[in-house]
């Protein structure tokens, strides 16, 4: 009898392409003006990189998530792939390369808790388009989840292979689009200054919010859902728009909000609640997440989500 070859295939409900990196981080009472030099205090390393802490919201929150990304063979790698795991996140797809270092971010955060961000991104330059065609070949996905700290190739790439799949893209950070990518976006979840660079407008209002999702609605972006930091968030689709308050917290350390946000979303639409819910439960991970130091660390489980959701 002739051999059948049967192609083992892995579902996943969220499936995230892109960056992790090791973040070093430093606290300062303020940002360092160009040529200043700061004392400052706490270094500390964390495990971070947008595509790791949006897949390790996720996983805290229990979805069953995927990640393609590429990390050196040295020990940042090793701890990224241990924090990935340790927040049960498949790491099946995690590449590595050893002839490039791991990604890594340095981190100011000040005595209000925002933050300056440096990335070197190393072998997340290094992720191509075909990686992307070979993962999918044996994965399928409800929720494919992607930003910008890779090449816009590789974001195009998996935009049109998850065709199946609902297509978030956190437009972070900050650059101009190819409309033909917009076109494909499901979900595009732009904080503030992403949503400037896109439109030109910065949303600081309902009425603005609402006059930059027309732009990009005139793209071919289908929902657009603007992080808002300690405002919340607001949801514009083609029929309505919506403002979603968010908690009140002490933020410590705002470091991957955004990730967490966007991570909760996915999640959350992906394991079938109504959008309304999911962008409420979404807000709350992200507010949760700025009340603790570090990205990937400071990410809530589902326990302590649901303790403050109505
Ligand atoms: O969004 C926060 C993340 O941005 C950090 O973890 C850092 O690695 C950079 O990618």
């Amino acid at each position: 009898m002739a051999g059948v070859w049967l192609q083992t295939m892995k579902h996943v409900e969220v499936m995230l392409v892109g960056s992790a990196n090791m973040d070093l981080v430093v606290r300062a009472t303020r940002f360092p003006l160009p040529g200043e030099t700061l004392q400052g205090s706490g270094f500390q390393r964390f495990p971070g990189g947008k595509g790791a802490n949006q897949a390790t919201a996720a996983g805290k929150l229990g979805a069953n998530v995927g990640i393609l990304t590429k990390l050196g063979a040295d020990p940042f790698g090793d701890e990224l792939v241990a924090s990935l795991s340790s927040a049960g996140v498949l790491t099946d797809w995690v590449l590595r390369d050893p002839a490039v270092s791991t990604g890594v971010a340095l981190i100011t955060v000040d005595d209000a808790g925002q933050n300056t961000i440096v990335v070197s991104p190393g072998t997340n330059a290094l992720l191509v388009p075909s990686e992307v065609e070979t993962a999918f070949r044996e994965l399928s996905a409800k929720v494919v989840l992607a930003q910008l700290e890779i090449p816009l190739e590789t974001v195009i790439a998996a935009s049109k292979l998850g065709s199946d799949a609902i297509f978030i893209l956190n437009p972070a950070p900050a650059r101009h689009l190819p409309d033909d990518l917009l076109a494909t976006v499901d979900y595009l979840t732009p904080n503030e200054t992403e949503a400037e660079e896109l439109t030109a407008i910065l949303p600081s209002d309902d009425a603005s919010c609402l006059a930059c999702a027309r732009i990009l609605f005139d793209k071919g972006v289908k929902n657009v859902l603007f992080t808002l930091g300690a405002r919340g968030s607001f949801l514009a689709t083609t029929k309505y728009g919506r403002h979603f308050p968010t908690i009140p917290v002490k933020p410590i350390d705002t470091t991957g909000a955004g990730d967490a946000f966007n991570g909760a979303f996915a999640h959350f639409l992906a394991s079938g609640e109504d959008i309304e819910r999911a962008i409420h439960l979404a807000n709350i991970t992200g507010a949760l997440s700025t009340t603790r130091a570090g990205a990937q660390a400071s990410m809530p489980s589902l326990i302590e989500v649901m303790a403050v959701a109505d």
